[in-house]
């Protein structure tokens, strides 16, 4: 017999604002959705650029924002500012009764801040990822976030420890795994079939991704000559293809980079959409990079990835994964190279709940709590 029962309806507020934020959103809205909770997605503008936003609704299938509050580029306190005060208006206007935020972006922290301030519960995905590294912007927004969330929904044991030494209750953590590890395993046959290798006229195995653009990097014209001597070294014996985010076009100009052969040897190319970045990674050989999602991806396709930083906040990715720490100096990046290049380097073990089941078990707490 069919269970009958009426199903209350909860309005809650997604909150999404930069490039990394959009993958992690995806398997949220169907899973929320299937789980009775009415969903309104709000983009905050903070990036806006058609290759860093309108790509990834499209090639994802993300619905539409219900509103983009169109916040655009500035100092991190204009940033923050500005989401909030355009969020308190919407959420007035909405009553949410609860807000979800996603990673570790200024947007992140500004949705937190504000639904906080007026009285409504939390719910942050990709909690307690901690790097320890105050000087990092999002180091800050994921500590202040995660001390005002409700929920907090960790992908890593490891943040549930760093959560619980901050002093967060253990019944407000859940390890639900990883959501964007649900949007890669449910894209990657897609992925594979966008011909990104063609296009770009490398051959599968045989050529390094490198994507670089944090600020501690690319505004530092000495770390960034540092690793591009190294890339050049590298682009000797393989293509490495360089897929520029705004800030660091801008950076190579600023500094003369472009110019300089000893500096050159890589094939610069524009932002590239989520199924193209995901083809292109499947295939490399190795990546370089100081992204934060890179260094997960790598760990599921089993493609050995060197950090470009000195820290990670996902060691889980260095532990189970293919992932290694090898900072900015162009010698230890050189020498991490002959390591990695190394055959049977990318020997991994996927996390615990990177299975593609994230979204849903996120969306069973929040029904469950609030329902
Ligand atoms: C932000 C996040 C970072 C994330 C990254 C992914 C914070 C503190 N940082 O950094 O965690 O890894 O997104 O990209 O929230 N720009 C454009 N077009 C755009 C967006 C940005 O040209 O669509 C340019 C602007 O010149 C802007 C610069 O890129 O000033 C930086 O953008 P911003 O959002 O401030 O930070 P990101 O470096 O992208």
């Amino acid at each position: 017999m069919p269970q009958s029962f009426t199903r209350i309806e909860v309005n809650i507020s997604l909150i999404a604002g930069a490039r990394p934020n959009f993958m992690k959103i995806a398997p949220l809205i169907p899973a929320f959705r299937e789980h009775g909770l009415k969903t309104r997605l709000i983009h905050t503008g903070q990036h806006y650029d058609a290759k860093m936003s309108d790509a990834f609704f499209e090639e994802l299938r993300i619905p539409l924002p219900d509103v983009n509050l169109g916040v655009g580029s500035g100092s991190h306190v204009a940033q923050i500012s500005q989401v909030m005060s355009l969020l308190e208006r919407d959420f007035n206007a909405v009553r949410p009764q609860a807000v979800v935020v996603v990673g570790d972006v200024n947007s992140t922290l500004a949705g937190a801040l504000t639904a906080v301030k007026m009285n409504i519960p939390v719910a942050h995905v990709e909690a307690g990822l901690r790097s320890f590294d105050r000087t990092m912007p999002e180091e800050t927004n994921r500590i202040l976030t995660d001390a005002i969330s409700t929920w907090l929904f960790t992908t890593e044991l490891e943040a549930d420890e760093n959560l619980l030494r901050e002093g967060i209750s253990s019944d407000k953590i859940h390890m639900a795994g990883n959501v964007m590890i649900d949007t890669l395993l449910g894209n990657i046959d897609r992925a594979r079939g966008t011909g990104i290798c063609r296009q770009l006229g490398v051959q599968k195995g045989q050529y390094a991704v490198l994507t670089l653009h944090r600020p501690s990097n690319v505004d530092s014209p000495e770390r960034f000559e540092q690793i591009l001597r190294a890339v050049h070294e590298l682009s000797q014996r393989m293509p490495v293809v360089f897929p520029l985010h705004p800030r660091t076009r801008g950076r190579l100009s600023e500094f003369g980079f472009g110019n300089r052969n000893d500096l050159n040897g890589y094939t610069p190319i524009e932002p590239l959409g989520y199924l193209s970045m995901l083809g292109l990674l499947a295939d490399a050989r190795i990546a370089l990079t100081d992204s934060g999602g890179i260094q997960e991806e790598t760990t599921v396709l089993g493609v050995p990835c060197l950090t470009l930083r000195e820290n990670t906040e996902r060691p889980i990715t260095i532990t189970h994964g293919t992932n290694r720490l090898v900072g900015w100096r162009t010698d230890d990046i050189l020498a991490a190279l002959e390591q990695a290049l190394q055959p049977a380097s990318a020997q991994r073990q996927v996390p615990e709940n990177w299975d593609g089941h994230a979204a849903p078990r996120i969306a069973a707490v929040l029904a469950g709590d609030l329902g």
